[in-house]
């Protein structure tokens, strides 16, 4: 085996962005507002490019930009080749791309093609009647013998799955709010359609895409009923009396990943697969990857997003996945996005210590890490009540512990009226957490910040080669603790609980630690972490 070999666990895998680099994602309605009326737009991301580059990011995900009425903020897609009118026109969009290249940066929008909104032209026609022309690009059923759904299949967002369309009657199906009826993909024509988008938006140098809920797009051809979920079940799948086996998870959805693979192979440089694979089990996400190079470059694992930050279970995952990843696949790693809140509150209580550790365990496992604006801050969620919600699960749920506006408020850039993010006048779309609390500048002021944290922790990644691509193995550690060794020369450890432990086995120098004070710091042999502390370590040859 040769000293390469050895370095990255056997596979060579050359340099690539975003294999290498660490992605970031904005949600583009609150990260900057150029034009003052409270709402986050293309331009005003722009303006805080710098920040990204100062940070070190190589890419950036925007969640929806196109189009669209708002039901599900911009995941209720009405026109897939434009720009929503709130965030810009394709000419920001075009000045955003450029502007990010500028500074080394790509940019991957999000594509959602499991359903429109039902105000897309291909769904105001499909309504027309049964024989509309485009009818079948969405999927429609008679009612049950004796009336009623077609069959047993629940909303993601509560309750049937089916919408009677009286008028025609027949029902339609939507996974998400009625207002977003599911694509037929069985249909030829709608795959040609989004062949089209794909390559409308990689010839205006997109770098590629995030995929919403792409498990889901290929429904069971027959319409079988959905399986009662077990006690055995994760709980995230226990929280619908169904398991969604027919309804979504079908193996046909492999043929569109690698059709949708070989549109973005075609292109020069090629470009990337990230899918929203909503899997909760490591056996049923490896297949999102096929071959291994043939479907998405990157599958989101939400059994890692859902775990606690628990050193026993975090680290099972990741032993799970590195043993079962494809030949030439490649992990990714996230704590936060919109939909399943910050990892600040989630994983860390908002106790800082936590979070920082959790910040040095994503930027230190082998697989790109996908930061979610504010991840770099330690930003918490904000608490809202569920009444006044603009989120349509919790309206329509009412249940205020699935309000996803906690965790898609304004970016805190300093601690000014407006936040940097407005202008002092204007009302932001939703409101601000503490901003004296957590800010961009002040935490930029602050060497021992967590700001200066992640961005010396995803330098460090840049310096050495073994810290991005080096082998992931796991190293012996006491109870609540967790350590793995990065290729041949380092090593990370983090103790999760709140009892100081020692790491035997290791000697070198730290590098990084959550407490800055321990930067540099000799190790020979032993390595003592207090509660929730985490280093990283050069390893002595
Ligand atoms: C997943 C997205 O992340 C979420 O925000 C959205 O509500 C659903 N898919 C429906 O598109």
């Amino acid at each position: 085996m040769s000293a390469e070999e050895s370095r990255d666990g056997g596979t060579t895998l050359p340099p690539s962005w975003w294999r290498d680099g660490v992605l970031y994602q904005i949600y583009p309605r609150s990260f900057g507002d150029a034009d003052g009326d409270g709402v986050g737009d293309l331009r005003g991301i722009v303006a805080h490019l710098d920040h990204l580059e100062w940070l070190g990011v190589s890419g950036i995900w925007l969640n929806p930009t196109m189009p669209s009425p708002n039901d599900d903020w911009g995941y209720d897609v009405s026109d897939y080749t434009g720009a929503h009118p709130e965030l810009g026109t394709l000419d920001d969009l075009d000045a955003l791309v450029a502007e990010a290249g500028a500074r080394g940066m790509r940019v991957l929008l999000d594509l959602v093609p499991n359903h429109t909104s039902d105000r897309h032209p291909w769904f105001q026609d499909a309504i027309r009647g049964r024989d509309a022309r485009f009818r079948d690009y969405y999927v429609w059923a008679d009612p049950a013998p004796g009336g009623g759904p077609p069959n047993n299949w629940e909303s993601n967002f509560g309750g049937s799955a089916w919408q009677l369309h009286a008028p025609t009657g027949q029902y339609y199906l939507n996974n998400f709010l009625p207002s977003q009826p599911d694509l037929n993909w069985w249909n030829a024509e709608v795959r040609g359609a989004f062949d089209d988008v794909l390559r409308f938006w990689f010839a205006r140098g997109i770098a590629g895409f995030r995929i919403d809920v792409c498990h889901a797009i290929v429904k069971d051809r027959e319409l079988r009923d959905d399986p009662a979920v077990t006690p055995d079940d994760h709980p995230e799948v226990r929280r619908r009396a169904v398991k969604q086996v027919f309804s979504m998870n079908r193996p046909e959805v492999h043929d569109v990943l690698r059709r949708w693979r070989a549109v973005a192979e075609a292109e020069d440089p090629a470009r990337i697969l990230v899918g929203e694979t909503y899997v909760l089990d490591v056996d049923a996400l490896m297949p999102y990857y096929g071959g291994g190079e043939d479907e998405l470059n990157l599958a989101f694992n939400f059994l890692f997003v859902h775990a606690d930050l628990d050193a026993a279970e975090m680290r099972t995952i990741v032993e799970a996945v590195e043993a079962k990843l494809p030949p030439g696949s490649w992990p990714v790693w996230t704590g936060s996005n919109h939909d399943a809140g910050r990892f600040a509150t989630r994983w860390a209580g908002d106790d800082p210590r936590r979070a920082r550790a959790a910040l040095l365990i994503l930027l230190a496992l082998r697989g790109t890490p996908f930061l979610y604006y504010g991840d770099e801050l330690a930003l918490p969620d904000v608490p809202q009540d569920a009444e006044t919600a603009l989120d349509p699960v919790a309206r329509r749920t009412g249940d205020a512990s699935r309000n996803r506006d906690v965790c898609r408020t304004p970016m805190p850039w300093t601690n000014k009226p407006g936040g940097g993010f407005t202008t002092a006048e204007a009302r932001p779309w939703l409101p601000f957490g503490d901003l004296a609390a957590c800010n961009v500048a002040a935490q930029r002021a602050d060497p021992g910040s967590t700001l200066h944290l992640a961005r010396d922790l995803i330098a460090l990644r840049g310096e050495h080669r073994d810290l991005t691509v080096g082998a992931y193995d796991s190293l012996p550690a006491p109870d609540g603790a967790w350590a793995w060794r990065r290729g041949l020369g380092f090593a990370a450890a983090v103790n999760l609980s709140a009892t100081g432990v020692t790491v035997d086995g290791l000697s070198g120098r730290v590098l990084i630690g959550t407490d800055r004070a321990r930067d540099d710091e000799p190790v020979a042999g032993g390595l003592r972490l207090g509660p929730y502390e985490g280093v990283v370590v050069a390893l002595a040859p």
